[in-house]
């Protein structure tokens, strides 16, 4: 019997590219997710990858009735990846109980499930934005967090807390917090990929919404950073190897390698990459010439930030694979598939 793994969010973004790799590693899945801010054909998506579709059910783990419910019916599931959040900045500084409920009571009726119907192990989407703008580059796992920018920034830092306190507190409870860096780019089928509400906000969907004529041209925040060519930099990761580092972190846990039962690791390449020479690689790539103005820098955005990967080297035994050219080109593909681009 294939063992079986809960993926809240599973129909997200980087949701949906760990269920393929699951089912691709031989776990059964059962996704719930309340499709706030995905949509339901991502099943027939991930089945036409793996030819395997994906239990699901659809409710909002914040409702904690339901949530429980759920649990005492599926008491097969041995591992949960719990990437169920919301997760845009601006949103959360207008609507900030909308974030603190969506994220933390969610988290939390998770972890009071696990505990009362025994089950062990998780893994928690937590983010770079916990350090903040670092003193010290690269960020290890060790580099102080720094207090939050946003509402939605300040949920990862609370929830990493919540998690380290209830597995200090219960110890059958196993648990394992991924920061990750600026995931992008796509399957390289093209049938899963970011799928922005309305305007995006991250800079990679932008760029590829304006090679596609959706956006009439990109704003560049800000050129004069402390950078060599003056625009922020960050640690751009392909969802694909983020996805696999998630089954690798199961495997950790249901294998008992792990060191204690709350872990800490850096998902990230390790290489800073410039806004500009997001640009230029981008054009290069794809052959398309894009439409950008340097504009004033966005409130709350850090200059540069990258990841000190030894740490998920050496003890998870993963290593992000892919590079800028495959995480531009998969990008700009699913977006091509996306508006039936040739
Ligand atoms: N950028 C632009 N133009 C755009 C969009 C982005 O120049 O249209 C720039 C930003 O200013 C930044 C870089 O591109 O320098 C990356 O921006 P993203 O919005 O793609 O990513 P962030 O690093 O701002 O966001 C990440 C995560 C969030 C997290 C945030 C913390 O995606 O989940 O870090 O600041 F909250």
């Amino acid at each position: 019997m294939a063992r079986k793994i809960l993926v809240t969010g599973g129909t997200g973004y980087i949701g949906s590219h760990t269920v393929v790799k699951l089912q691709e590693s031989g776990f059964d899945v059962i996704i719930v997710d309340n499709l706030s801010n995905s949509s339901i054909e991502v099943l027939d998506n991930i089945e036409k990858i793996t030819g395997i579709k994906p239990e699901f059910e659809q409710f909002d783990l914040a409702d904690k009735e339901k949530t429980d419910s759920f649990f005492s019916r599926n008491s097969d599931i041995e591992a949960i990846i719990h990437f169920a959040a919301s997760k845009a900045v601006g949103e959360s500084v207008e609507k900030p109980l909308l974030y603190y409920r969506n994220n933390l009571v969610s988290m939390m009726n998770v972890l009071e499930c696990q505990i009362k119907y025994d089950v062990p192990n998780i893994v928690f989407s937590s983010s770079c934005t916990v350090y903040g703008q670092p003193d010290v580059l690269p960020v290890t796992e060790q580099t102080p967090r720094k207090d939050a920018e946003s509402p939605y920034g300040n949920t990862k830092r609370v929830n990493e807390d919540i998690l380290s306190d209830t597995a200090a507190a219960n110890s059958k409870l196993k648990t394992i917090a991924l920061r990750y860096f600026n995931p992008v780019g796509a399957h390289k089928s093209a049938l899963i990929g970011e799928l922005p509400l309305g305007i995006p906000n991250n800079l990679v969907p932008f760029i590829t919404q304006t090679a596609a004529g959706l956006r009439d041209e990109l704003k560049v925040f800000g050129d004069n950073y402390n950078t060599p060519d003056g625009s922020a930099i960050r640690d751009y990761i392909h969802v694909v190897d983020l996805a696999k580092a998630h089954v690798v972190a199961i495997n950790r846990l249901l294998s008992n390698k792990n060191k204690s039962n709350y872990e800490i690791f850096n998902l990230g390449t390790g290489n800073g990459y410039s806004v500009l020479e997001m640009v230029k690689g981008f054009e290069k790539v794809s052959g398309v010439k894009l439409n950008y103005k340097i504009v004033d820098r966005r409130a709350g955005d850090i200059e540069k930030i990258w990841a000190d990967t030894t740490f998920a080297n050496e003890e998870l035994g993963w290593k992000a694979e892919k590079g800028l050219e495959d995480m531009l080109l998969s990008s700009w593909n699913w977006e091509k598939h996306l508006r039936k681009i040739e």
